[in-house]
């Protein structure tokens, strides 16, 4: 990590765009080409927006936030995953701001109570020397969704469901940068350590039992400094959960 601060925007440059495939290929293609850290793309509407493990995002027009951030951050490729943990972060934080508590289901969800408001997606590239080329950072955030088809009723919320308020994209955007911003900076000067405390004070399933793809079993007792889960065993051994998913009792939705 850098010692000195480093005077940065993210969202110095941000490209609105209409209906695109997916604005993590639109940022790619910026970063690529040489875009500097904290461009932004946002779209109105993705027809194959892209999600963990290949999943597609569900968003009608105009209603969610859609955005792709460039990032170069002072980290090995292994690391990229902390920035899931940045940005959930920060998008907690935005929601409060916005009257909605929002809690951070590992590793990569933001949610109010049992329902997913916002997705994240860190996509690295790296150099031929095996160094990080750049991130970019995927946030999906549902805003304006009076309600959901049937078959994700039950699993997925928007700001204005839980507030019941609609919202310009457009400052929720501003928002979430401006929660981006000071996260990322902390995490660039000192470290995602710095940042653990946050996200376990808003982490839900901390202290429940989980139980993780493989099949390993244990109470998720808090995050390594790599971002991996921590369970404990019944026998005492600590085990990380590096990806995949984790099943996750409830213990309590958590709040700031
Ligand atoms: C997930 O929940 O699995 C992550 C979803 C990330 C979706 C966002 S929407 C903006 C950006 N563009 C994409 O294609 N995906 C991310």
């Amino acid at each position: 990590m850098t010692a000195g601060a480093k005077v940065l925007t993210l969202g110095h440059t941000i490209h609105r765009l209409g209906e695109v495939v997916s604005t993590q290929i639109e940022a790619a293609r910026l970063a690529a080409e040489g875009a500097s850290e904290g461009t932004v793309v946002t779209a109105t509407h993705q027809s194959a927006g892209r999600g963990r493990r290949g999943r597609q995002g569900l968003a009608a027009p105009g209603q969610s936030l859609l955005m792709s951030i460039v990032l170069r951050p002072p980290i090995p490729p292994g690391l990229a995953p902390q920035l899931s943990l940045v940005a959930a972060v920060a998008v907690a934080d935005a929601l409060g701001l916005a009257g909605a508590t929002a809690a951070i289901r590992w590793p990569n969800d933001v949610m109010v109570g049992k329902r997913k408001i916002c997705g994240l997606l860190p996509e690295a590239v790296t150099m031929r020397d095996g160094a990080l080329e750049h991130v970019i950072l995927g946030i999906g955030l549902n805003v304006n969704q009076a309600e959901f088809p049937a078959p994700i009723r039950e699993l997925a919320t928007s700001m204005r469901i839980e507030t019941g308020v609609e919202r310009p994209v457009d400052e929720i955007l501003a928002a979430v940068l401006a929660a981006l911003e000071d996260r990322y900076q902390r995490f660039v000067q000192a470290g995602v350590g710095s940042l653990l405390p946050a996200w376990l004070e808003r982490a839900q399933g901390i202290g429940g039992r989980a139980t993780a793809a493989d099949g390993r079993e244990g109470i998720a007792v808090g995050l390594d400094l790599d971002g991996a889960l921590l369970l404990r065993t019944e026998s005492g051994e600590t085990m990380r959960v590096v990806a995949g998913e984790v099943t996750m009792e409830a213990v309590h939705a958590a709040g700031h």
